[in-house]
């Protein structure tokens, strides 16, 4: 999902990006890996790839830490035998949730889930380059196209006159073409350590329910339900606002704002 924006986007900014697939360069394998990356001699990478089946990595932690954390450590050793910069993408799920504020990059972090503990493993790979290795930690990324909570409670919605939608965990919905313009520009400077890059502002599963909703003129009910209610096998934590507090950082529009712009585009591609 998130792969296809940053490279919608460089297109549209005339920037010269190559992007790779499991298909042309499997990360799990450091031999391809650094040949791949000897052969393409990239400036900048931006590392996007992971299993980001959150429940399938609880059951699963071998192919978790392999797939996110090792992985990373081959793409951090590649980088660092070619001298390529890295921006490893991260996630709000390394951090517990207990918190009563919004997390800052210099909070300690904590994962509830294997998912969340193989990202932090992938972040520690990336940071142990030092000024030439950043982490942007996002959160709920969601985009017209893909595997998402916006697609997901469109097509329930088509379904159903009334849906329960978690209403105890709080994060920021952030559009992956949003987040894909943050990362170029990141790109574009010398970043380096921990950088939090979500759109502004921040509501809950069930706020972002309602706001998709409202937007798209749809007449489905939102029960609010505490997450007791949707048993899963790995826990997420309650409270998931990543806070942005250093001034070299990317700034995001608020993240209603991007929905609209997320449904605009998806309104057109549907209309073309
Ligand atoms: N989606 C969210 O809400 C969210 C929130 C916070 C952070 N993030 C982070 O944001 C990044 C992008 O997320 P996304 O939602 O765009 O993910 P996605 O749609 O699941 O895409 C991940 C891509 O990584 C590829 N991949 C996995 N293992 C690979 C390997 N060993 N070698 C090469 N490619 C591999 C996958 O290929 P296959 O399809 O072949 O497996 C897939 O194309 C991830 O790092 C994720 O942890 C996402």
């Amino acid at each position: 999902m998130l792969g296809r924006e940053i490279g919608r986007v460089a297109a549209e900014r005339g920037i010269a990006a190559v992007g790779w697939s499991r298909e042309t360069c499997d990360l799990t394998d450091a031999d391809l890996v650094a040949r791949s990356f000897a052969a393409g001699e990239p400036e900048v990478v931006i590392h996007g790839a992971a299993w980001t089946d959150v429940d399938g990595c609880e059951s699963d932690p071998a192919r978790a830490f392999l797939e996110n954390g090792r992985a990373t450590a081959n793409v951090a050793a590649a980088c660092r035998a070619t001298g390529a910069r890295l921006i490893t993408v991260s996630t709000d799920y390394v951090f517990s949730g207990d918190a009563p504020t919004p997390y800052r990059e210099t909070d300690r972090p904590g994962p509830l889930s294997v998912y969340g503990w193989s990202k932090l493993m992938a972040e520690e790979a990336t940071l142990a380059l030092g000024e030439r290795g950043a982490v942007a930690r996002t959160a709920w990324v969601y985009a017209e196209h893909g595997r998402n909570f916006l697609l997901t409670m469109l097509r329930l919605a088509a379904e159903r006159e009334r849906l329960g939608v978690v209403d105890d965990q709080h994060g920021t919905p952030t559009y992956a073409g949003d987040l894909a313009t943050a990362l170029l520009e990141l790109a574009a400077g010398e970043p380096s350590g921990i950088y939090h890059v979500t759109n502004d502002g921040a509501t809950t599963w069930n706020g972002f329910a309602r706001a998709i909703f409202e937007e798209t003129g749809n007449s489905t009910a939102v029960d609010a339900v505490t997450s007791d209610a949707f048993p899963r096998p790995a826990r997420r934590p309650a409270n998931s606002v990543l806070a942005r507090t250093r001034s070299d950082g990317p700034r995001l529009a608020p993240w209603r704002e991007a929905l609209v712009r997320c449904l605009a585009r998806r309104a057109s591609a549907e209309a073309a």
